[in-house]
């Protein structure tokens, strides 16, 4: 059901992602045309009412906000530039995931074009697309965003606008994931260890969750100051005392017979962030190590 008011707009990639998008627009009356390299993928947003382009320059000139969703940068440059200058004069906001780099030189490439570009990184699954509280971050010329805002809400409540650089939606995206799977990865080592022991995951699911609720978290905040403040004071926990703590992680996993490589990297890190004279700081101290990594 599409409704006179709504801004149309084209979703090029109909992948699981491009899909669940169209779907989002169409769901909150946007005039919506869609264009997929394989055409059969068109075949229930079209049942829906989407619009079916047969070529992308006819998809490009059904709108003037294009949204770009296919499996990589690569992908996404080779779709516009067999358009020539088609899409001059037309706003494309990329929500295909890449690295930063790549999403500033296609905003470069796309300024030579004289296409209006936003990026933006989807930090969200499919059945999340077209709920209030999906976030998808947004870089690129405010007055471009500003101007569309209003239409992407279709897609994620409220987005997330961090400013003109267009890298800067990725640079957040693999902040992100890596914080989610480094955390991830230490609670499946610490499984890893108690389960030599035949402990099942179940058993010490619940001082894991304690552990995470009163001791990780709320030192997030305290960390975020110190690293702003690059200070790192700590009388209670200092970093030398930690560090004979992760000696003991490093030999209890090799003496378990489990990975040793992760204790070994906060061992090794630790210890240069003592050399540089952060004993008597906290663990926070790390971070110093993480931003100017040593060159020997
Ligand atoms: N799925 C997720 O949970 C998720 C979450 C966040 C971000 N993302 C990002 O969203 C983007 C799309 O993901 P997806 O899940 O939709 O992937 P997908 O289901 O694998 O779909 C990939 C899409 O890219 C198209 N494509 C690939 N190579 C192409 C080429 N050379 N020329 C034209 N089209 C090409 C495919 O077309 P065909 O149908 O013709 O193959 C398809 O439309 C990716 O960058 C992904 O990282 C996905």
């Amino acid at each position: 059901m599409t409704s006179d008011n709504r801004a149309p707009v084209t979703v090029i990639g109909l992948g699981s992602m491009g899909s669940a998008l169209a779907g989002a627009f169409l769901a909150k009356g946007h005039p919506t045309t869609v264009w997929n390299r394989s055409p059969s993928k068109a075949d229930d947003l079209v049942a829906k009412g989407a619009v079916r382009a047969a070529t992308v320059a006819e998809a490009v000139a059904a709108s003037g906000l294009v949204v770009v969703c296919v499996l990589d940068y690569r992908a996404m440059r080779e779709i516009v530039n067999s358009l020539g200058d088609a899409p001059a004069g037309h706003v494309i906001v990329n929500l295909t995931s890449g690295t930063p780099q790549e999403a500033r030189e296609t905003a470069a490439w796309a300024a030579e074009r004289g296409v209006d570009y936003v990026d933006g990184a989807i930090m969200a699954i499919p059945a999340m697309i077209g709920s209030e509280h999906t976030l998808i971050f947004y870089g690129g010329p405010e007055d471009v965003y500003d101007a569309h805002a209003a239409t992407l809400t279709a897609i994620a409540g409220a987005g997330t606008y961090l400013g003109e650089d267009a890298g800067l939606p990725s640079l957040y995206d693999v902040a992100l994931l890596g914080l989610m799977w480094t955390t991830w990865t230490g609670f499946m080592h610490s499984l890893a260890l108690v389960g030599t022991e035949q402990v099942p995951a179940a058993a010490f699911l619940p001082y894991a969750q304690a552990w995470f609720e009163h001791v990780i978290a709320p030192e997030v905040p305290n960390i975020a100051s110190q690293a702003d403040a690059g200070s790192y004071p700590d009388n209670d926990s200092t970093l030398g005392m930690q560090a004979v703590a992760i000696e003991h992680l490093v030999e209890a996993s090799r003496a378990q017979g489990v990975d040793p490589a992760l204790p070994e990297f906060l061992k090794n890190r630790a210890e240069q962030a003592i050399k540089r004279g952060h004993a008597g700081d906290g663990f926070g101290a790390l971070l110093e190590v993480l931003r100017k990594p040593a060159t020997d």
